[in-house]
């Protein structure tokens, strides 16, 4: 027996992408170099030396692609503004970069798409990074002059505002662990870092809140759901505050509460992140927002004890050596529990989605008044294509299923849960693992970009467009 679950009306549902891994077009129209430009053409860095420099060719076939959004029943569309495309040395205007954004997002307008911005997914001017990059507090300044600058000519079409996406990843895999760009491998420098993303989110949402009161605005956060491997060993109970302290409540705390976890500072404490906060700055930070962006992948089992089986569920097999992400955790393994994985070897842990939500509306969200969206969820799986160009990717397909699942669940448990948007509308660039991983609903042939809706995207298309979901119990 299926059941058909119904999603509120008006239910947002979208697919995402980011600018480095999809446009292309890396030398076009005065568009300068990114930190991930650097980062890939550094040997080792990128699994086979692979580059954003075409991608998927997104900048030239944005037509098509907007067609094919429509063709897929989509409400929205989440895509990311390339900072060196519109701002080259991280200062002055570049108007034939901003002018791509224009076209697109009047592209989809007249698709009747919902254009959803993110101001930063990653890609820093590197004449930035030059300057000191993230771990500068003057990058915060810079950050919220952009976010004007953008708005100065989107913000008559665009009414959703992210401010940054994942400032976690940005931060600790950025300049701790240094498996991201700009590959920095320095905890104090993690750390300036993330009080300095934050602080630019805050500084650009007290920007934007005066210029356009009435638009929506916020940022998006990714999430690990994480579990003690025994819940009475006060060891893995340790390690599983330090990660929940230092991958979620570290971004959640200032923004919704204006303070740091009193555990996360002591945690930390030997790396001058307390130098960083100047008075007023958890202020800035802490200002109201209208919409959180949740990115849920998967959850984890942690210990306090060496253990053999450990993994790093974080680090792609670069050869470049890496250092771990977390500044305060170097006890703490992550314990595989037997669950099915992903192709990026992610346990498959839907139920963790149902525990997120409702603690992010308890806890966050809810006494807040700020609505929750999934920004991104997805999977990567070793698609195959079979002799007709067809993809049958059921696996896929049941993922993005037992997470809707989650949603619906959520939603019947009062969470304002407005929308989701899958992780990804095609295959694209991987970060350090390249073009290694897929996890489009639509397939990219790197060779000719010919598009094809695998059958996750056709099932997700019904799904959009009739505002349910089978159960498939
Ligand atoms: C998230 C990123 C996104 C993509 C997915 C798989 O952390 O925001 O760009 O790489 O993971």
């Amino acid at each position: 027996m299926s059941e058909v679950l119904h999603f509120p009306r008006g239910f947002l549902w979208g697919a995402a992408t980011a600018a480095y891994q999809v446009e292309g077009a890396a030398g076009e129209d005065g568009r300068g170099d990114s930190i991930w430009d650097t980062f890939c053409r550094l040997p080792g860095a990128v699994v086979d030396g692979h580059t954003g420099d075409e991608a998927c060719n997104h900048y030239h076939r944005y037509r098509e692609d907007v067609a094919l959004m429509r063709s897929l029943n989509l409400g929205s569309y989440r895509f990311s503004t390339s900072w060196p495309r519109i701002q080259p040395d991280g200062r002055k205007t570049n108007t034939a970069g901003l002018d791509f954004y224009s076209r697109l997002v009047d592209e989809l307008h007249a698709a009747q798409i919902k254009p959803w911005l993110t101001l930063y997914h990653w890609d820093l001017p590197q004449a930035l990074e030059d300057d000191g990059g993230w771990a500068n507090r003057d990058t915060a300044y810079r950050f919220a002059e952009y976010a004007l600058a953008v708005h100065e000519v989107l913000g008559d079409r665009v009414d959703v505002w992210t401010t940054l996406n994942e400032p976690w990843c940005s931060a600790f895999l950025g300049y701790g662990s240094g498996v991201h760009a700009p590959g920095r491998q320095s905890r104090p420098d993690a750390l300036a870092a993330m009080h300095h993303l934050l602080l630019g989110h805050g500084l650009a949402v007290t920007e934007l809140r005066q210029l356009a009161p009435k638009a929506k605005l916020g940022l998006t956060l990714n999430f690990t759901v994480v579990d003690p491997v025994d819940p009475n060993d006060p060891a893995d109970l340790d390690a599983a505050r330090r990660i929940d302290g230092q991958f979620n409540r570290a971004f959640l705390d200032p923004v919704f509460h204006g303070a740091y976890p009193a555990d996360f500072l002591a945690d930390v404490a030997k790396y001058g992140l307390g130098e960083r906060i100047f008075p007023g700055d958890m202020n800035t930070i802490s200002a109201p927002i209208d919409t959180l962006g949740v990115n849920y992948y998967h959850g984890e089992a942690v210990t306090g004890h060496p253990r053999a089986d450990a993994g790093n569920a974080h680090a792609a097999p670069v050869e470049r050596e890496l250092a771990p992400p977390y500044p305060a955790a170097d006890q703490v393994s992550v314990v595989p529990r037997g669950l099915p994985t992903t192709a990026m070897g992610w346990e498959v842990q839907p139920e963790g989605l149902y525990r997120l939500l409702t603690r992010l509306q308890e806890d966050y969200s809810g006494p807040a008044g700020t609505a929750l969206y999934i920004t991104e969820n997805g999977a990567a799986y070793d698609d195959v294509v079979g002799p007709d160009g067809s993809v049958e990717d059921p696996e896929r397909l049941e993922f993005i299923r037992a997470h809707l699942f989650q949603c619906h669940k959520a939603i019947g448990a009062g969470v304002d849960l407005r929308g989701y948007f899958g992780w990804s509308l095609m295959d694209n660039f991987e970060w350090a693992w390249g073009y290694h991983k897929r996890f489009g609903l639509v397939r990219v042939d790197y060779t000719t970009f010919e598009r094809t809706v695998k059958a996750s995207g056709s099932w997700f298309a019904n799904v959009a467009g009739t505002n349910s979901v089978r159960a498939g119990m």
